[in-house]
């Protein structure tokens, strides 16, 4: 048996959650390639003919999955059988409704939801939305996280399902909470900036899932595509970017090296 894990990750905790999936399917022998959808050449290329399942993993933006996700839900395909699949959702809150509409998307593609999983990890974001997550509380969310990764293959391996559901109507009202973000998305990429010690070193801008990033006047300077994933803020070097004029604590300093990024 094998399977392809389709990702995208800001801050790494996501990627971190498909290294989890890799390595609990290799103990039980199954091949798992993860393809990272930034990467538009490797998800061209891969065939699901080759695979008998897959699994799409997203971070959570205002309760949905960012719209990079979404589009790449609309463009996917089911090839002639049902494909197993599997969704899962890394967000702060101990739930949302983004793993729900993941999974209704690939339903009406024609693939068999078998999983469907909400994995609470650290909160990449806190400085605009909920706690900041302390070194303790980022330990027990991964320990936890890992737990749940392993019973979720064991499961998988059983042909059981697990649907951990959110109400329709919970799934509606984030519809429109995420389009007010979505429009919104411009004026808050504002919010970021980078100080006179940025050394342009080029991390954030190689980096950027949006190509949003340009250097003027020795300053990074960003521009209006953002999607606000944050990784910019969490990989700087010499943390000279800022957020509303406040100095971030890089709190994703580890998780984020599960990117490997280009340095
Ligand atoms: C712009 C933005 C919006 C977010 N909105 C939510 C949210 O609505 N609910 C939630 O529980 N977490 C929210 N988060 C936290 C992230 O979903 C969480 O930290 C996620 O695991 C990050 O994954 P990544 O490191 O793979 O990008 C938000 C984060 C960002 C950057």
């Amino acid at each position: 048996m094998r399977g392809v894990l389709y990702y995208f990750s800001g801050t790494g905790n996501t990627k971190w959650v498909a290294d989890k999936f890799k390595s609990n399917f290799s103990n039980y022998n199954i091949d798992l390639k993860l393809i990272n959808i930034e990467d538009k050449e490797q998800v061209k290329n891969e065939c699901f003919k080759k695979n008998d399942f897959i699994i799409v993993g997203s971070p959570v933006y205002a309760e949905f999955p960012p719209k990079i996700v979404c589009n790449f839900l609309e463009k996917i395909k089911c090839e002639n059988r049902r494909i197993k699949a599997i969704v899962y959702s890394t967000q702060a809150a101990k739930s949302s409704p983004a793993a729900h509409f993941m999974a209704q998307c690939l339903k009406k593609k024609g693939f068999k939801i078998v999983i469907q999983s909400n994995i609470r990890m650290p909160n990449n974001y806190y400085f605009s939305i909920g706690k900041k997550p302390t070194k303790d509380n980022i330990e027990l969310l991964l320990a936890n996280s890992e737990n749940k990764i392993k019973l979720i293959v064991k499961k998988f391996i059983d042909d059981s399902v697990i649907v951990e559901s959110n109400s329709e109507l919970r799934l509606h009202f984030s519809k429109f909470f995420c389009k007010i973000f979505i429009k919104k998305l411009p004026k808050l990429s504002k919010n970021l900036t980078s100080t006179d010690e940025c050394g342009k070193c080029g991390i954030c801008l190689m980096n950027c899932p949006q190509n949003n990033i340009t250097f003027e006047n020795g300053h990074a300077i960003f521009h209006s595509k953002c999607m606000l994933c944050m990784r910019c803020i969490h990989i700087c070097p010499i943390n000279a970017i800022r957020y509303k004029n406040k100095k971030i604590d890089q709190t994703q300093n580890k998780i984020i090296n599960s990117l490997n990024l280009n340095k």
